[in-house]
């Protein structure tokens, strides 16, 4: 059994709310959870800043402090340049991808984490590019034929009910569909940006989106406001068991 813990959407903007709802969620995480004695990775699924500011990054860097091996994508409110500045000192312009491996548990598989940048520059929008992809396949094909994949981006690759977030998910998923199809050991997709907490599922395999820490968005029949405040900052656990099922549930954070 692997256990990866995903949060999404922190939005730091320098303002003490954010923050706190931030600094609950890891609190959560590294204290009642036990930290990496009991969570295998951390996955943080975009819109880390709100503004893509070098100074959001900073509070994110100071702020998300952990034991736990963690993985970051971006989102459509980050900025590649000032992301990878302030975290590796190259301010780089092309597409934000990395992995993670988990090595193989007792009687399981080991497991690899995708973290795929969907995030177009300038656009709210999302997709996933033949070279990222390509990217992706290399990473599966080194960890080998026995590793479940999670495979991790921004942008959910379908509708989720919320018609505002709908109008700016990846709006043609024709390539990440081909490649989900063409390996079975991807146990599933997961992605932020909807600020809400929702399980679907996308070419055949389970599609989790994970709650926003920031904030949540209403949906439809819940009020017409697009935030909605009352909620607590959330986090999705990811239980990935040695039968290579994807079990997903989701926590909100007193703070
Ligand atoms: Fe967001
Ligand atoms: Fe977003």
């Amino acid at each position: 059994m692997h256990v990866v813990a995903q949060v999404s959407d922190l939005h730091f903007n320098g303002t003490a709310e954010n923050r706190k709802r931030a600094e609950a969620v890891m609190d959560y995480l590294n204290g009642r959870c036990g930290g990496p004695r009991n969570i295998d990775a951390l996955l943080v699924t975009g819109d880390i800043a709100d503004e893509g500011l070098p100074t959001e990054y900073r509070e994110a860097l100071d702020t998300l402090v952990t034991d736990i091996p963690t993985v970051m994508l971006l989102g459509n409110h980050d900025d590649r340049a000032a992301f990878t500045e302030v975290t590796a000192g190259t301010g780089r312009t092309d597409p934000v991808n990395s992995a993670l491996r988990v090595p193989a548990s007792d009687a399981g598989s080991g497991l690899l984490v995708l973290a795929l940048d969907s995030s177009i520059p300038g656009r709210s929008d999302g997709y996933l590019s033949r070279p990222t992809l390509d990217w992706a396949r290399s990473q599966i094909a080194d960890a080998g034929p026995d590793t479940d994949v999670l495979v991790a981006f921004h942008h959910p690759a379908i509708d989720i009910g919320i018609g505002f977030i709908d109008g700016m998910r990846q709006l043609d998923p024709r390539l990440l569909a081909d490649f989900v199809a063409e390996h079975p050991g991807i146990v599933g997709c997961v992605s932020g940006h909807a600020h809400t907490a929702a399980v679907t599922s996308f070419a055949g395999r389970p599609h989790a989106v994970a709650p926003g820490v920031a904030s949540t968005l209403n949906l439809p029949f819940e009020g017409s406001a697009v935030i909605n405040s009352s909620h607590r900052p959330g986090v999705a656990f990811h239980l990935i068991d040695d039968a290579h099922r994807l079990t997903t549930h989701f926590r909100g954070v007193p703070g």
